[in-house]
């Protein structure tokens, strides 16, 4: 379970804290999401929790211990805005094998098959595929690392409605095995998938109880 506690984040070239006081609870197997406006600080929670930046005041724990910035980084698969504009192979198949100790070919098999992904060639290009196939691949990467919490970035964002759609299958199929933490700024399309919602307004992170959700 994850665990933040009091979150502060106040960077000297920032005018007022971009984070306060943030506190929340996400157990292994639950979906959840933040929303909030461009700039509310979406990003830089995601930062925060996946150790590429480190509070100023607060603490982060995983099952009730508190984590170093290294350690979350492993804990964490972080799939950023916009992940298509990161890839750094040649192929799909380099794609795959960036970050990865001992690169197992049948575990990145099976990984392309949940994603979706199975029948696409390891020499291809990632460029060349589709925009929702490249979501994917993005999805992969980091599920290949097996990651206790998986955290995505906007995931929606950019995307016309039928790719949109896909990916939006695909994480309802994710969603269960692991935490799952969303930060958007359309929290309505993600309703049927999570089972908690909170807004990030002014630095403070606040319970959004009326997603409609069942
Ligand atoms: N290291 C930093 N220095 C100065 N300002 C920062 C820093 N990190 C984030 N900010 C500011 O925090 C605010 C929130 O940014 P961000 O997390 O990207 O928001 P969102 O993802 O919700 O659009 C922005 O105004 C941004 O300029
Ligand atoms: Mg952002």
């Amino acid at each position: 379970m994850l665990e933040l506690q009091n979150l502060s984040y106040h960077p000297a070239t920032a005018a007022s804290p971009v984070l306060q006081q943030v506190s929340l609870q996400l157990a292994s197997g639950e979906a959840a999401l933040v929303a909030g406006r461009s700039g509310s600080g979406k990003t830089t929670l995601l930062e925060l929790i996946s150790g590429l930046a480190e509070p100023d005041g607060g603490r982060i724990l995983w099952n009730g211990e508190v984590l170093t910035a290294r350690q979350r980084r492993w804990l964490c698969g972080l799939v950023f805005q916009f992940p298509e504009r990161h890839f750094l192979g040649l192929s799909v198949g380099q794609e795959l094998r960036l970050g990865q100790r001992r690169f197992d070919s049948e575990r990145a098999s099976r990984v392309l098959q949940q994603v979706g992904l199975g029948e696409i060639s390891l020499q291809q290009a990632p460029e060349r595929l589709s925009g929702g196939q490249q979501r994917r691949l993005s999805l992969a990467v980091q599920l290949l690392r097996d990651p206790k919490l998986l955290l995505l970035d906007e995931p929606t964002a950019g995307l016309d409605w039928t790719v949109r759609d896909e990916v939006l299958e695909l994480l309802q199929q994710l969603a269960g095995e692991r935490a799952l933490l969303i930060v958007t700024h359309e929290p309505e399309l993600f309703a049927g998938l999570v089972q908690r919602a909170w807004r990030l307004e002014r630095g403070h992170l606040l319970t959004m109880p009326s997603l409609g959700m069942g």
